[in-house]
């Protein structure tokens, strides 16, 4: 079977932002703003039933011409930096990728600010565990 999970970030745990909706095109109920400082972030709990490689995309928005890139963490472990370049307008969604091992159990996905502008508008986090009993016990 396919493994896919979406994680709403308004539903995450939010350090330095805010969950809000004044922006069209969001799923859920909103999205997170980061607020504009470094170390913000938004941490996603996420089961794994087995462990190896996952993708996590990231939906966003950034209504600036500026990338906003982010550290992306599993378990507090090595960082990955991820950019988050500009969307063209904050209502306007896009994608952002990051391949990771996920352990099996319950893992903390957290995504963290690293310029003083913060991080974008952050709508979710989609984890694809790829195809379960393919390369990856069931
Ligand atoms: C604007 C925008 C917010 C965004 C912010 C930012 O204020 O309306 O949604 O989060 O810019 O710079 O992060």
């Amino acid at each position: 079977a396919l493994a896919v999970t979406e994680h709403q970030a308004e539903s995450a745990t939010i350090s330095q932002g805010l969950a809000e909706s004044n922006h069209a095109g969001y799923t859920g109920t909103g999205f997170v703003n980061y607020d504009n400082a470094t170390g913000s972030y938004v941490e996603f709990t996420v089961g794994a039933a087995s462990s190896g490689p996952a993708t996590l995309t990231f939906r966003y928005a950034n209504g600036t011409t500026v990338n906003r890139p982010m550290a992306v963490t599993v378990n507090g472990g090595t960082a990955v930096s991820v950019a988050f370049p500009g969307t063209g307008a904050w209502s306007t969604w896009r994608t952002a990728t990051a391949s990771v091992t996920l352990p099996a159990g319950t893992n903390r996905i957290r995504a963290t600010a690293t310029t003083s502008t913060g991080g974008p508008n952050l709508d979710r986090l989609t984890v694809d565990t790829g195809t379960v009993g393919v390369g990856r016990p069931a």
